[in-house]
């Protein structure tokens, strides 16, 4: 149990559904009819106040990559916060210039140079800040579907219905068909000059783990290259071996101009980044600041979750778990009643729910959701639909973990 007096250990789900009702801004959203109070996270597990274990496979959206609470990465960071916790980056401190060293060896290409944020969505919205500054040019190519986040800019270039808010939408934001390249093609020819950049997640998450056709992001990349337009990858999602490499362009061999990572980067320590070349870079000369980004106690867990990122090669681990997870529900899909084909790259993994007419099917997908948590697994739903059941565990999840899994959803379906 937690030893402080300010949290009253075990409320019970009833009583925070109360607290959340009473004092929380209505559109704070949660899965499941019946939520399970959290309360403490081992590895691949998590456990609710009544003490029962759940197979965490969605990662609270791909951030516990390395496992709940893994030693090898909230020791050094508690002892960063007992020797300093705080400066912001008006002082030199070294675990923030560390961390950009290391992340300037694992990224693609020439990207080399980052500024530190404490959320995916202020990466966003710098990428697309210093795209405006190099180019000096306004409009923005996003992607249906997409999702990059809750401000203003981050907001209105998010495709996906459900996440745009707004009701102002600004007006220099178009977007175009995620996987069409006719669309974007056309739309660079006509409007190429004034376009400071296209954002996209090479692979989709929120939209429904949506992988784009071969060949899709290479062409993308000449079309950029040919108007003089940057190329934005959000790689909140798919950074850090999700998919099987440390970032999800290396799959298309294209490099983008700027990338932006978080979740996963800080196994659940609050950290993001927006990282460009030496080029791009040099345009953003007037001084910026995030009090938070970088600080000293999230960049030694960033540094610890790299480190362990590699000495256990996460990216062969993702692979080849991912094999097994995609095997295992294309033969629920060869031999069920109501699922789709499966989609998605190593460990990101998306089944869609259909109806008996072959039409996406969301309350399916939510009963479904409901039966897998009851049954001690907590998968997650994606698409414009809802109705994408998708799974992204942990990249430490072992092979039989993978099988209870894919029992679990046996089980569930029959
Ligand atoms: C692809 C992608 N971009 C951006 C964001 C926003 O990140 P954050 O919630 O840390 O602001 C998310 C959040 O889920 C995301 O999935």
């Amino acid at each position: 149990m937690p030893d402080t007096a300010l949290i009253s250990p075990y409320a019970g789900p009833d009583e925070l559904l109360r607290l959340k009702r009473e004092y929380l801004i209505p559109c704070a959203y949660h899965f499941y009819k019946q939520p399970p109070q959290i309360v403490r996270g081992d590895g691949c597990y998590v456990f609710d106040s009544d003490g029962k274990r759940y197979l965490d496979a969605f990662t609270g959206v791909t951030v516990m990559s390395c496992g709940h609470s893994n030693p090898e990465i909230i020791k050094p960071a508690i002892e960063q916060i007992r020797t300093l916790q705080h400066t912001t980056t008006i002082y030199l401190t070294e675990p923030m210039l560390r961390l950009a060293e290391r992340l300037s060896e694992v990224m693609p290409g020439d990207l080399s140079r980052s500024f530190f944020t404490a959320s995916g969505t202020e990466a966003v919205e710098g990428a697309l800040l210093l795209a405006s500054l190099h180019t000096r040019r306004r409009r923005v190519v996003a992607m249906t579907n997409a999702l990059h986040g809750r401000t203003r800019w981050a907001m209105n270039v998010t495709g996906s219905p459900m996440w745009r808010t707004d009701p102002f939408p600004l007006d220099h934001v178009d977007h175009l068909q995620f996987g069409d390249l006719a669309s974007f093609e056309k739309h660079l020819a006509a409007h190429g000059d004034s376009v400071a950049a296209v954002i996209a997640e090479p692979i989709q998450g929120n939209g429904g783990i949506r992988v784009a056709p071969p060949g899709y992001w290479r062409n993308v990349r000449q079309l950029c290259d040919r108007h003089g337009v940057l190329l934005i990858y959000d790689e909140i999602q798919t950074g850090l071996n999700r998919t099987g490499k440390w970032f999800a362009c290396e799959h298309d061999n294209v490099v983008p101009n700027i990338m932006a990572v978080s979740k996963a980067l800080g196994n659940g320590f609050p950290i993001a980044a927006f990282v460009t070349t030496d080029t791009i870079a040099a345009s953003y000369t007037r001084p910026g600041a995030s009090t938070y980004g970088g600080n000293p106690v999230s960049a030694t867990a960033a540094l610890a979750v790299l480190r362990y990122h590699e000495t256990n090669d996460l990216g062969s681990a993702a692979e080849q778990r991912g094999k097994q997870l995609m095997r295992g529900l294309c033969e629920l899909a060869g031999s069920k009643h109501g699922l789709g084909e499966p989609r998605g790259r190593g460990l990101m993994v998306g089944l869609p729910i259909i109806n008996a007419q072959g039409a996406d099917d969301g309350t399916q997908c939510d009963a479904i959701l409901e039966s897998l948590k009851d049954a001690g697994v907590l998968a997650g739903k994606t698409g414009p639909e809802r109705n994408i059941l998708t799974f992204m565990p942990p990249l430490t999840i072992s092979e039989t973990q993978t099988g209870d899994l894919l029992d679990a959803l046996y089980n569930v379906l029959d």
